[in-house]
């Protein structure tokens, strides 16, 4: 068997040859393939200057990314090269080899370059384009401070250790770009499934909900109707409290249903940094008191189309989040909100000095009642909530630990599109008021009307769509205030029936939902010029509803 001999010219360069492809062909990695093949091409005849220049991405230069041997001032004239000038600039723009036998005489060389080239006495100098599918990725140099200039064979062994290193460059890039495609792939993965579970929790929360909003239109109906009596203080104080408690447990189920539903946002053109410095308002008062200083660093951001309502809410509960968090862990705290334009958007960030978010908890940290708060005093849906609102936006919402300690929760907002034309408004004639609430649950429509009447209107009840109908062919009424979910007939059906009769009350109705964003109730009320009514109401709801009856 014949062994290539290391012994002469031919044998050293194949041995060079040999070394650079095993470096390159082993590496997927940039930087190791440049080291190995650098060194291994110094050793040409062992007093070689080698340095490997890299064509900058506007194509303008060309960078000095590896070298062996070049003292510092050499290095210096080197770490720049202008495309197209110079000795390395032509070979690169020329896409062609370059061999002088000195260096000094060529009419190339750069004049910045002339002096150093002088005193380090480089004489022969040899450039080789390296190249990648028909690009010139950079140069690969060589200089030799010896008389003798360099030889054909060695040109020819350059060109193909350059021909190996564009193909190892070319697979590293492919490579890297492989693994971003595929942690691209990963992150997408995970939101889809973190998607899906979010949609299934919120079918399953949406009929807990809605279940649970007729008791809670009844209770609170009923207690503010007692506030409404001649009650003594305490029972008043008493009855307050019970009042705000259903208010709060009424709102948890709105946020419920608002995670549930698919609600198309009811978008406006807003300032993000607004809506923030509103819900930091509204806190300022709570943060102050419990030593939480607030620094805003608002950068002129372009307005984006967005549901003024639910980016407040995104804010609060970040706000809130951040806040509970601080003052749990020391007592006081630093939050900073920031708002600044990026990309074609908007980036929100809330930063935290409180404890952070430990690992483990980080990936479910978007989960549906995930909470690590006791009861009473977390839910788990303000980040699940938020997360859906933000995506519903075409944004991004994601949590980070700081660096120095702390939280902090990214918001992406892109501008977005305009929406389509609202409905218009209703109108209904200005007089006293004979009311017939349609509500198939008993303990709603006896507080319903008895609110109607503390308001001074006249009130009766149908239980349902038929006896409506039949309530209204016997009398006449002036407005019809009728839940949207009913056995049999629907409040839509209702509303049809009535409109197709004819009768002028089908422009004379309010409908109730616990849903104030459902596309159905947003669909009818635009529709029919109808009003709404959340349900809980409160008895300011009720009034505020009558008064918008003209
Ligand atoms: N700023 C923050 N710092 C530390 N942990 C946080 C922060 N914000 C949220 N978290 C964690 O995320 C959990 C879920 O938050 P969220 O969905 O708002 O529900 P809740 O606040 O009701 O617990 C919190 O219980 C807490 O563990
Ligand atoms: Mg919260």
């Amino acid at each position: 068997m014949m062994t290539p001999s290391t012994e002469g010219p031919v044998g050293r360069h194949l041995a060079i040859l040999r070394t650079v492809a095993a470096a390159v062909s082993r590496s997927l990695d940039f930087e190791e393939v440049l080291e190995k093949s650098l060194a291994a091409l110094t050793k040409v005849t062992g007093h070689e200057l080698a340095s490997f220049h890299l064509v900058t991405p506007d194509g303008q230069s060309l960078v000095l990314r590896g070298h062996r041997g070049l003292s510092p001032r050499l290095r210096d004239v080197n770490l720049t090269l202008p495309f197209g000038e110079g000795l390395i600039g032509h070979a690169a723009a020329q896409g062609r080899t370059l061999l002088v036998d000195n260096a000094l005489a060529s009419p190339d060389l750069l004049p910045a370059a002339r002096p150093v080239v002088e005193a380090e006495g480089i004489k022969g100098f040899v450039c080789v384009p390296i190249r990648a599918r028909d690009r010139i990725l950079g140069t690969l140099s060589l200089g030799r401070q010896t008389p003798d200039p360099f030889s054909e064979e060695e040109v020819t062994l350059l060109e193909a250790a350059a021909d190996q290193i564009g193909l190892a460059l070319d697979n590293a890039r492919l490579y890297s770009e492989l693994r971003r495609q595929l942690e691209e792939l990963r992150r997408t993965q995970a939101e889809l499934i973190h998607a899906e579970k979010l949609s299934a929790v919120g079918e399953l929360a949406a009929g807990v909900a809605h279940e649970i909003n007729n008791p809670l239109t009844t209770i609170l109906g009923e207690i503010q109707l007692l506030l409404l009596s001649n009650l003594g203080k305490e029972l008043k104080e008493r009855f307050q409290v019970i009042s705000d408690e259903t208010v709060r447990a009424a709102r948890i189920v709105q946020s419920l249903l608002l995670f549930a539903g698919r609600y198309p946002p009811q978008r406006t053109l807003c300032t993000v940094a607004d809506q923030l410095r509103r819900v930091l308002e509204l806190k300022g008062y709570q943060l102050r008191s419990d030593d939480i200083r607030v620094v805003m660093e608002f950068d002129p951001a372009p307005p984006v189309w967005a549901d003024e309502n639910q980016l407040q809410q995104v804010f609060l509960n970040l706000v809130q989040n951040a806040h509970q968090a601080m003052k749990e862990a020391h007592g006081r705290g630093a939050l900073i909100a920031r708002a600044r334009p990026f990309e074609a958007g908007v980036r929100v960030e809330i930063l935290d000095d409180g404890p952070g978010i430990s690992p483990e908890h980080l990936p479910r940290l978007f989960d549906p009642f995930f909470t690590t708060k006791p009861p009473g005093v977390g839910t788990g849906l303000g980040l699940s909530v938020s997360y859906r609102i933000v995506t519903e936006h075409g944004g991004r919402l994601w949590a980070e630990n700081r660096p120095d300690g702390g939280a902090a929760f990214i918001l992406d907002l892109p501008v977005g599109v305009p929406p389509a034309e609202p409905g218009a408004a209703p109108t209904l004639p200005p007089k006293a008021l004979k009311v017939l609430v349609v509500e198939d649950e008993a303990g709603v429509a006896g507080v319903l009307s008895s609110l109607l009447r503390r308001l001074g209107h006249e009130a009766q009840v149908a239980r349902d769509g038929r006896d409506a109908l039949a309530r209204v062919e016997k009398a006449n009424y002036d407005l019809l205030i009728v839940d949207l979910k009913m056995p049999e007939m629907s409040g839509r059906q209702l509303w049809e029936a009535l409109r197709d009769r004819r009768s002028p009350l089908a422009r004379r109705m309010a409908f109730m939902s616990g849903n104030a964003r459902a596309p159905e109730l947003l669909d009818l009320i635009r529709e029919a010029g109808a009003l709404t009514l959340p349900k809980p109401f409160t008895f300011d709801d009720v009034s505020a509803l009558l008064r918008g009856v003209r």
